[in-house]
Order: C-alpha cells, then structure tokens, then sequence
C-alpha cells in the first residue's frame, strides 16, 4: 500500500487510539450496531473481524460466535486488541494488508467490518472488500459500517445554519465556516472528505449497495448509526439536536 493510511499511519495512531478513533459501537445512540450483532449470534458459527483495531468489538464476537478471526494491518493495533482481549481465548489473530493479502484463516459465517473501507485509493478499498467478501460462506452475512457522504454534507449544512443564527454573514458562514471539501465541490464529486486533516473516503448509502453488489453480495437491511452531535462540533449548542450525523451500516448477504 502506498501512503496515506498505510500501516505507519495506523501503528502511529495506536498509542491514541481512544482520542483519534471514534468508537462506532459505543457513540452508536441506538444500538443497532450491538443489535445486529447478537441478532445473528449463533454459537456454532464463525466469525471475522476484518479491520479490528484495538478489538472494541471482539469481546462481544467472542460471545456470540465459536471462533473470531481478528484482522488488521496494524501490528501495533493488534497487540493492544491481543492485551485487552487476552481472555477471550477464541479470538485468533492476523497481521494483515487486507487490501493485497487475500489469505484467510477460514470462511466465515459472519463477518464485519466498521470504518475500515476509508482510504482515497479505490485500488485500496476494493482489493480490502474483495478479500471480506472470498472470505464468507455461501449465505454468510457481513456488517459493514462505512462513514456517511450524506451526513458529512448535512452536517455542513447544519454548521451553516449554525453561523447564521450566530449572525454571521451567509458568504462569511459559506467561507470560514464550511470545510474546504464542501467549497470546492470534492466531496460531491467523489466522496473523499477531509476528516481532522485526513481524506477519508465516504459512501452514499446507494453507493455502499452498488458496491457490494458488484462483489457478489445483496443488501437485505440499511441503518443509521447516529452518534451526538459532540463527535462533530465542540461545544454544541443545546438547539442543536437531531436528526443527528450517522455512518451507514449495512447487512449483506452473499450470493
Ligand atoms: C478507524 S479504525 C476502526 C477499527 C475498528 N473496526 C473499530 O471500529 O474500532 C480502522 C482500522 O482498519 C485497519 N486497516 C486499515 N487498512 C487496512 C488494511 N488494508 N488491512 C487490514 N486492516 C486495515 C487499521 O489498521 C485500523 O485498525
């Protein structure tokens, strides 16, 4: 993988994890990520983690499901995923490049994947997907949660109408307030928006369809993972409530 969010970006993350790295499962206000989870929880299945982290997720797999594969391309992510999940002893462990290392330590019943599919390249990103996808059974089903294009343009919006009720100017809202991505057009045009100084790939919830269908996979459910306003903005405002911003989660299930 070339630069950008390569391996060195990851392990040097690993020490901050927590401040950098927003917890999808725990930020998620409904629940629907914990839901779906232990809706497909089945003791005699396998399971996969592809892109694990530090491993937020893996205790809750190691319950619901026989074995966990835990993959990610981060050996340093790894080793605190190993650590804190050191007595879940069906977890195994893979240090790999999803992305051009397509060897799986089995075919599983039950696979996901939260914000991993987030590099610019879509060499990067299909090849990752390619492996998730050759690495479930016929039926199996994957969760994959991706950040949302649409909520990252709404979120804008809301800023903006933030600055006007502040009193500020509407070209003076639209320059200083909005994000360079949104000024310039990019994210529309493809998706890459600029998160806290990284271009991040974000996906309309179509797109997430179209994407996994081309790899063999059938969309059966689309849901809102909606987080406080407080993983957007500092010091929100108390008129600010919902709808709030979201990632997409979709399940799929292979053909
Ligand atoms: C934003 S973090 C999310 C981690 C975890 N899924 C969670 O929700 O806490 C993205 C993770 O994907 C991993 N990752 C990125 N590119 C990868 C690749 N090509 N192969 C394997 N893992 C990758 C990173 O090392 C990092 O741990």
């Amino acid at each position: 993988m070339k630069g950008g969010m390569n391996q060195a970006y990851w392990d040097d993350i690993a020490v901050r994890y927590d401040e950098e790295i927003l917890d999808a499962v725990k930020n998620d206000k409904n629940g629907v990520i914990k839901q779906s989870i232990r809706g497909h929880a089945d003791k005699t299945h396998l399971a996969a983690d592809f892109g694990c982290g530090i491993g937020k997720t893996l205790p809750l797999l190691s319950r619901c499901f026989s074995i966990v594969d835990a993959y990610d391309l981060s050996g340093k992510n790894l080793e605190l995923a190993r650590w804190k999940c050191r007595r879940f002893p069906n977890v195994r462990y893979h240090h790999r490049d999803l992305s051009t290392d397509d060897r799986i330590s089995g075919k599983v019943d039950f696979a996901i994947s939260i914000n991993v599919l987030l590099a610019p390249s879509p060499e990067t990103r299909s090849g990752i997907l390619r492996t998730i996808c050759d690495g479930l059974l016929p039926r199996g089903i994957l969760l994959l949660v991706a950040p949302s294009l649409e909520s990252a343009l709404y979120s804008d919006f809301r800023l903006l109408e933030w600055n006007l009720r502040e009193g500020v100017d509407y070209d003076d809202a639209r320059r200083e307030g909005l994000t360079a991505d949104s000024k310039n057009g990019g994210a529309v045009a493809n998706g890459i928006v600029t998160l806290d100084g990284v271009a991040t790939k974000h996906y309309l919830r179509e797109e997430l369809h179209v994407t996994l269908r081309s790899m063999g996979l059938e969309t059966i459910e689309t849901h809102k993972v909606e987080y406080a306003w407080s993983t957007e903005f500092d010091e929100v405002p108390a008129w600010l409530k919902g709808p709030y911003p979201w990632d997409w989660m979709v399940l799929a299930q292979k053909r």
